[in-house]
């Protein structure tokens, strides 16, 4: 992997604390399609940490392998100190709580309306209310994205910024201490994913989460990366800042700056 060697960086820099996810040597093929082959990674608390790739580089693959929406063929992931490929479907229904995943698109039950959507990972978990009503969680969570005033309505009533809006809100209703995102401004138009990432930030700041953010969307990377990670070949094959990675004058890296 490629570190840079010359530290010039002004970008916020996150000091490493405790690794949430530790991730080593995950391969992952699909008959002849190689996608991961040897992925290395930790995530700190409260970083946001950025891992860029081109469209079709095994990004979604990887970030699916972390909770088990996929199943890497080898190598190791632990989530919050515990080894994922070991645990039972009720512990990793546990653990998918803490985990919160913001789906490319947003995966909103277009039956349901904006309400019933947040209620209902609360229903599922009842634990996680917190001695809280269910009413109060999903009128905070809504507030938290902007979107009070959307209670009622249905998905198709809503454009596709405020969905994505609604899909955050109803993934930090049950306070999880990870968030994952898969392409979160993918489909949006430039103000759009400004809105989004700044939504993200304040997100973080609130809720003192990790963020491990998927995306091609350059522009996307820079604002919200304490630090990123390019995914080229399979691997992690290059990690540092922003600052840090565009100077590098490996060609491959640069590819992702032009
Ligand atoms: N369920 C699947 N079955 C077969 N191939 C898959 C599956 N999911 C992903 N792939 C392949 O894995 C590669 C990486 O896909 P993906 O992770 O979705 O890329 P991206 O970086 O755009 O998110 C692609 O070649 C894709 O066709
Ligand atoms: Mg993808």
């Amino acid at each position: 992997m490629i570190k840079p060697t010359n530290i010039l960086s002004n970008h916020p820099k996150i000091e490493k604390g405790k690794a949430l996810i530790e991730i080593r040597d995950v391969q992952k093929s699909f008959g002849d399609n190689h996608v991961l082959r040897g992925f290395n990674l930790d995530l700190y608390e409260k970083e946001n940490l950025v891992i860029v790739g081109k469209s079709g580089s095994g990004k979604s693959v990887l970030i699916k392998c972390f909770v088990r929406l996929v199943e890497m063929d080898s190598g190791s992931v632990k989530v919050l100190g515990k080894e994922i490929s070991e645990l039972g479907q009720k512990e990793l229904d546990e653990l998918r709580t803490e985990v919160g995943f913001l789906f490319q698109g947003s995966a909103l039950y277009d039956s349901m309306t904006v309400r019933e959507n947040l209620e209902f990972p609360l229903r599922r978990h009842p634990d996680k209310l917190r001695g809280e009503k269910v009413e109060d969680l999903v009128i905070e969570a809504l507030e938290s994205v902007g979107l009070a005033h959307a209670i009622d309505l249905m998905p198709a009533e809503l454009s596709g910024g405020m969905k994505r809006r609604i899909a955050l809100a109803r993934t930090i209703i049950l306070r999880p201490k990870i968030i994952l995102y898969d392409e979160p401004t993918s489909g949006l138009d430039p103000i759009t994913s400004k809105e989004i990432i700044q939504l993200i930030l304040d997100i973080q700041q609130k809720y003192n989460t990790a963020s491990l953010i998927i995306t091609h969307d350059m522009d996307c990377a820079r604002v919200i990366s304490n630090r990123m990670v390019i995914l080229r070949d399979g691997i992690n094959y290059a990690e540092g800042t922003y600052a840090e990675l565009v100077q590098l004058k490996d060609p491959k890296v640069q590819a992702f700056f032009k």
